[in-house]
């Protein structure tokens, strides 16, 4: 619950410094764009908001949040929405983009014909949503090249209905914009660093692409955040461990940079001695994190060890304590002895593995997918995790839809390590 109340412009610029400091302990892009989103749009009282970020000389929309249509705080896939449009003057943001100046419109069915854009009323038509003001600003990075456009809408009165955008709530959108540029570049070096990493994987395992890794850092955030709401954990706290958990997710095969190439890409079935030596890719991986120097290295550390865990009992590598001599398997663990971003990550892994297309079998059809899936709750997988991502499906599905896979058909031989 917020203290502040808007009004007072020392405070409220006090505020907006805190919040710099911790936008730049967030790790996830998504995670930094959603604060942003959020503070921006309490700070000018705004019913809605988008941000875009410049992708390919192109504007994606990255976030979107509307209270009228559904809360920030729910699983929603409308964070995951697949669509971008030009850096130009057809549209507010692309003039903003374009141009690096700020857009305020009083009401979007009325732009003052000076400007070159119109209102696209598409998603109004579509949704029943009525967009009256706009307030749309661009985000630099350190070397003043565009990087994003922040846009809110409809700023709310007492009463809840739309009216302009005052010169306060401007300013300090303004400000907010012009600092946020850094924690935003600094987030999307941190997701490139680890999917850099994940490239040295992927060119030891090619089933473990850069989307198949953002799909499995998104389900693992998604399937969380449900949890979470279930679990009744604060807001704050569920926002930060799933920013956590969606980068680290994503790290849950880097042991296999210690696998051998000759088992990995191996185009027919491992022995098994050499199905022994792949096993090894969890404690590598966990070694690799050991002596953690941060939180989020000590979550990629219980994650890449136990991601092959088994909730009922089984899986591998066994509970293993001393990275020194490690010995597989090591004694049995089952159920909560295994960290839950590491239960949580398992699902995801297996879903993605099985529906997406590899070069020893076709994508499994979602339903033959779900049913395994559902047939293993209380065995290879926790069934509260198991509920957590039913109820999220169609977020699941818009993930699927935005992290696509170039050109999966053409790589080359793998193992069906996470199938079963
Ligand atoms: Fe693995
Ligand atoms: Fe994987």
């Amino acid at each position: 619950m917020r203290l502040l109340t808007l009004g007072d412009p020392i405070d409220t610029v006090g505020h907006i410094l805190t919040v710099f400091s911790e936008l730049r302990k967030l790790k996830g892009v998504e995670a930094v764009l959603d604060r942003l989103l959020c503070e921006a749009r309490w700070l000018a009282k705004a019913d809605a908001g988008t941000i875009f970020m410049v992708k390919n000389d192109r504007l994606v929309f990255s976030l979107v949040h509307n209270d009228s249509l559904f809360s920030a705080n729910e699983v929603n896939k409308n964070f995951y929405l697949n669509a971008d449009m030009p850096i130009d003057d057809t549209s507010i943001a692309g003039y903003v983009a374009k141009r690096g100046e700020a857009v305020q419109i009083d009401d979007a069915y009325d732009i003052d014909p000076a400007y070159p854009f119109r209102f696209n009323t598409a998603f109004d038509v579509k949704t029943g949503y009525r967009t009256r003001s706009v307030l749309s600003l661009p985000i630099k990075n350190s070397r003043e090249k565009i990087i994003a456009v922040i846009q809110i809408i409809n700023s709310l009165d007492e009463e809840r209905n739309p009216v302009p955008f005052s010169k306060e709530s401007h300013a300090y959108v303004s400000l907010l914009a012009h600092h946020a540029g850094t924690a935003i570049e600094n987030a999307v070096i941190t997701s490139e660093l680890v999917l850099r990493m994940m490239k040295m994987a992927e060119l030891r395992d090619p089933s473990e692409t850069g989307a198949h890794v953002q799909r499995v850092g998104a389900y693992s955030a998604e399937i969380y955040h449900k949890l979470a709401l279930n679990r009744g954990v604060c807001t704050e706290e569920l926002k930060r461990t799933k920013d956590l958990i969606r980068v680290a997710s994503m790290l849950h095969d880097v042991g296999k940079v210690g696998v051998s190439d000759l088992i990995l890409k191996k185009p027919a079935k491992l022995t098994d001695e050499e199905y022994e030596v792949m096993k090894m890719h969890t404690i590598y991986g966990g070694q690799l994190f050991a002596n953690a120097a941060s939180e989020l290295d000590a979550l990629a550390g219980e994650i890449a060890l136990n991601h092959h865990m088994h909730f009922g009992g089984g899986g591998y590598p066994g509970k293993i304590t001393d990275f020194e001599n490690p010995k597989m398997p090591g004694p049995p663990m089952r159920g909560d002895e295994i960290p839950l971003p590491a239960r949580i990550t398992a699902l995801a892994d297996v879903f993605d593995a099985l529906t997406a297309r590899r070069v020893y079998k076709p994508a499994w059809p979602d339903e033959k997918a779900l049913d395994l899936i559902t047939s293993e709750s209380g065995k290879q997988f926790d069934p509260e995790v198991v509920d957590a991502f039913l109820a999220v499906i169609d977020v699941i599905t818009a993930i699927r839809e935005k992290f696509i896979e170039p050109g999966v058909a053409a790589k080359a031989a793998d193992k069906p390590e996470t199938a079963p």
